[in-house]
């Protein structure tokens, strides 16, 4: 599929199309039911972590039949650019997860950092099983001996925008899954990478 001429100067091609991801979640949805169907009944809590999740799980959730709840923690990491950073809590859980199913939803499993400190956060609110459930994985860069229990596509290493992914907050909106230019991400001496164009944009558009 072709980058659409908006986002042409931007992306370097279109990873997973719109169809793609939308067939995708449906089956995520199914797996994800079935798994659970082999659990004795109770309720299930979704944790989604911010902001990244938003459209991925406003899909997923629309093919889930089984009763849930909803809830979302804020994890920011600090990134300079597209390099991970500290990880901060920016919004704790807000229900009571105590005895209960949870399904942990994040958009991409990278380093594989956030997922497991989130993980160990939630343990000590003792749930009866916590599950994950990813849109991409991104198996190359892991440095947490972690896998998702549900993962929509493995991808490459390669920084992706798009379906709720953002870099320095844009391109959230994209209907489909890009891959970033990288003329896009600026390098700076330290050898970190800090944000590029992007920013300095905002005049020209
Ligand atoms: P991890 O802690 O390294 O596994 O990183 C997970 C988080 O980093 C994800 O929740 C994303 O928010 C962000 N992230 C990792 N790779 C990408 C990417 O290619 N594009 C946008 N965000 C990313
Ligand atoms: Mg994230």
């Amino acid at each position: 599929m072709r980058v659409p001429g908006r986002w042409r100067r931007d992306l370097q091609c279109v990873l997973i199309s719109e169809d793609q991801i939308a067939r995708r979640v449906r089956s995520l949805a199914r797996e994800i039911e079935r798994e659970l169907s082999m659990l004795p009944g109770g309720e299930l809590v979704v944790v989604s972590l911010l902001n990244g999740t938003v459209l991925f799980l406003a899909d997923l959730i629309r093919h889930l039949q089984r009763p849930m709840r909803l809830d979302f923690m804020g994890v920011s990491s600090y990134r300079q650019g597209t390099a991970p950073g500290k990880l901060e809590f920016s919004r704790g859980l807000k229900l009571d997860v105590r005895g209960r199913d949870v399904l942990l939803v994040d958009d991409i499993l990278d380093t594989g950092r956030t997922l497991h400190r989130v993980i160990r956060h939630l343990r000590q609110f003792k749930p009866r099983t916590i599950r994950t459930c990813v849109l991409l994985d991104k198996p190359a860069r892991r440095v947490k001996d972690l896998k998702a229990d549900h993962a929509g596509f493995v991808i490459p290493d390669v920084f992706v925008v798009g379906y709720g992914m953002d870099y320095a907050e844009r391109y959230r909106n994209l209907p489909f899954v890009g891959v970033l230019h990288p003329r896009m991400i600026a390098s700076v001496p330290d050898g970190k990478r800090k944000i590029g164009p992007v920013e300095s944009r905002e005049g020209r558009r």
